[in-house]
C-alpha cells in the first residue's frame, strides 16, 4: 500500500492525537463524573487509572498501528493472526457506536454557542437544554455537527485532520488557561476548587467499588482507548518516531487539559450554587448548570461564547478521528474514495444517533453501555493480544525510534500482561455488579 497517506511532520500525529484525546470526555464527561462520583475522590482513582492502566494500553496500541500501517481491523491480519481481525472489528464497532452519541452531544454544544450568544437559554436554563437537547431541532444539530467532521476527514490526513488540529489543540489550551484565569475571580472559585481537589478519604474508600469502574472506563475514554483510533493514527506514523515520548505527550497535555476544565467548570457551579455532589439529572445536567452560570455572572454571554465555543472544538477535534477510523478500513478495503466514505459512514452515523437525539435517556443509556461494557473488553482484548500473542515482539516494535528501553521494555510488557488486564477485568465485573446485581437495578429498562 505504497500510495498510503501519511502525516506530514512527526507534531502532526502527537497534535492530531492530542485532539482526539482531548473532547467531550475531558471538558463534559470529566467534570460530570466527577461531581456525580464524590468529587476529589473520584479524581484520585481517576489519576491512577490513567498512569497505571491507560498509558500502558495506549502504546499497545500504537504498537500494532505502527508495526502494520494498515486499518485497524486488517492490523490483525497482518500481524498473522486472522482470527483476531475481531479484536480491531469490536474496536472499530465500539468506536461507531460511541461517536453516534458524541455527534448528538456536538449538536447540543452548536445550539449552546448560538444560546449564549442570543441569551437564549438565561431566563430559563433547564428548559433550554429541554428544547434543545431532545427531538427534531436535537436532530438537526447532531446532522450540523456531523457534516462539519465528515467534511474535515474529506480532505485527508495530511491536509484535513493535521491542518485542522493544529489550529484547533493550540486553541483550545489557550482559551482554557483564558477561562481559568478569569473563573478565579468568581465568588464561588475556592469552594469549587476544594470541591474538586481534596479528596474525602472516608468516602473515597467506602464508594470505591462503585468509583472504580467509573474512574477506569473514564480513562480508557479520555485516552480514546478501545475505539481503534490510536491503532488507526499511529498506522501513519514512521518508524522513527519514538512511541513511548509521543504517547507520554498526549496523556500529560490531555490530563493537564482535563484538570484545567475541572478548574473551570466547578468555580461557575459553586458560584450558583448549584446542587452538584447528588447522582441525579444524567447527562445534562452540565449543560444546565453551566449555563445558569452564565446566565448570571457579569459578560455571562462573550463567556458562554468563548467556553462553549472551546467544546465545540475539542469535540470536533475528537470526533474527526472516530469517523477516520471507519474511513480508514473502508478506504483500505475498498476502491471507493475518500469523500465518499467519509459521507456513507457520516449517514450510518446520523442513523444510529437517531434515538440519542430523540431523548437523552437514550444517550444515557449507549453512554453507559460504552464505558461499562464496550469500551473494557475492547481494550481487554487488545491488551491481551499485544501482551500474551505478539508479546516480546511488542517491545521490538516500541523500541522503535526510542534509541533503546531498557528496562522499560520488559516492565511495560508485563504491566499490560498482569497489571492491566487484572485492573480491567475488575473494573468490568464490578461494572456489570452494579448493571445487573444492585438492588433496583434495571438495566434493559433505559430510562
Ligand atoms: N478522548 C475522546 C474524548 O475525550 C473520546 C472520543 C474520541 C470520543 C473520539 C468520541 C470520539 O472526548
Amino acid at each position: 500500500m505504497s500510495d498510503r497517506e501519511t502525516w506530514a511532520t512527526r507534531l502532526g500525529f502527537v497534535v492530531a492525537a492530542i485532539g482526539s484525546a482531548v473532547g467531550l470526555g475531558n471538558l463534559w464527561q470529566f467534570p460530570f463524573k466527577t461531581a456525580t462520583n464524590g468529587g476529589a475522590a473520584f479524581v484520585v482513582f481517576y489519576l491512577a487509572a490513567v498512569v497505571v492502566v491507560g498509558f500502558p494500553a495506549m502504546l499497545a496500541e500504537f504498537v500494532v498501528g505502527r508495526r502494520t500501517n494498515v486499518n485497524a481491523v486488517d492490523a490483525f491480519g497482518e500481524l498473522g493472526h486472522r482470527q483476531w481481525r475481531v479484536v480491531g472489528g469490536l474496536a472499530v464497532f465500539t468506536g461507531f457506536w460511541i461517536l453516534s452519541y458524541y455527534n448528538v452531544v456536538g449538536g447540543w454544544v452548536i445550539r449552546y454557542i448560538v444560546g449564549s450568544a442570543t441569551g437564549a437559554y438565561f431566563a430559563d436554563p433547564a428548559a433550554y437544554f429541554g428544547a434543545v437537547s431532545a427531538g427534531p431541532e436535537a436532530v438537526l444539530a447532531q446532522a450540523v455537527f456531523l457534516a462539519i467532521v465528515v467534511g474535515i476527514v474529506a480532505l485527508g490526513i495530511e491536509d484535513g485532520i493535521e491542518k485542522a488540529t493544529k489550529v484547533m489543540v493550540p486553541s483550545i489550551v489557550v482559551l482554557m488557561v483564558a477561562l481559568a484565569a478569569w473563573v478565579a475571580t468568581l465568588p464561588g472559585a475556592a469552594e469549587g476548587y476544594a470541591f474538586f481537589l481534596s479528596p474525602d478519604i472516608d468516602a473515597m474508600v467506602a464508594n470505591a467499588g462503585t468509583i472504580i469502574p467509573f474512574a477506569v472506563g473514564q480513562a480508557f475514554f479520555t485516552l480514546s482507548l478501545g475505539m481503534a483510533i490510536m491503532i488507526t493514527y499511529s498506522s501513519y506514523v514512521g518508524s522513527d518516531d519514538n512511541l513511548v515520548l509521543d504517547g507520554g505527550v498526549v496523556v500529560v497535555t490531555n490530563t493537564l487539559i482535563g484538570v484545567l476544565a475541572g478548574l473551570v467548570v466547578f468555580p461557575i457551579l459553586l458560584t450558583i450554587g448549584a446542587e452538584i455532589t447528588t447522582e441525579s439529572g444524567g447527562a445534562g445536567a452540565l449543560f444546565v448548570a453551566t449555563a445558569a452560570g452564565f446566565s448570571s455572572v457579569p459578560f455571562g454571554r462573550v463567556f458562554g461564547v468563548v467556553f462553549f465555543g472551546v467544546v465545540l472544538i475539542a469535540a470536533l477535534s475528537s470526533a474527526i478521528s472516530l469517523l477516520e477510523v471507519s474511513v480508514a478500513y473502508a478506504n483500505d478495503n475498498y476502491g471507493l474514495s475518500r469523500p465518499v466514505l467519509a459521507a456513507i459512514v457520516g449517514v450510518g452515523l446520523f442513523l444510529l444517533g437517531l434515538p440519542s437525539a430523540w431523548d437523552t435517556g437514550w444517550l444515557t443509556w449507549f453512554d453507559r453501555f460504552a464505558y461499562q461494557v464496550f469500551l473494557p473488553v475492547s481494550v481487554l482484548a487488545l491488551v491481551a493480544f499485544v501482551g500474551w500473542v505478539i508479546g516480546a515482539d511488542a517491545i521490538d516494535e516500541l523500541r522503535q525510534g526510542t534509541g533503546g528501553l531498557g528496562a522499560v521494555g520488559p516492565l511495560w510488557l508485563w504491566t499490560l500482561r498482569l497489571i492491566v488486564i487484572v485492573a480491567i477485568l475488575g473494573t468490568l465485573a464490578l461494572g456489570l455488579n452494579e448493571m445487573f446485581l444492585v438492588e433496583g437495578a434495571d438495566f434493559f429498562q433505559p430510562f
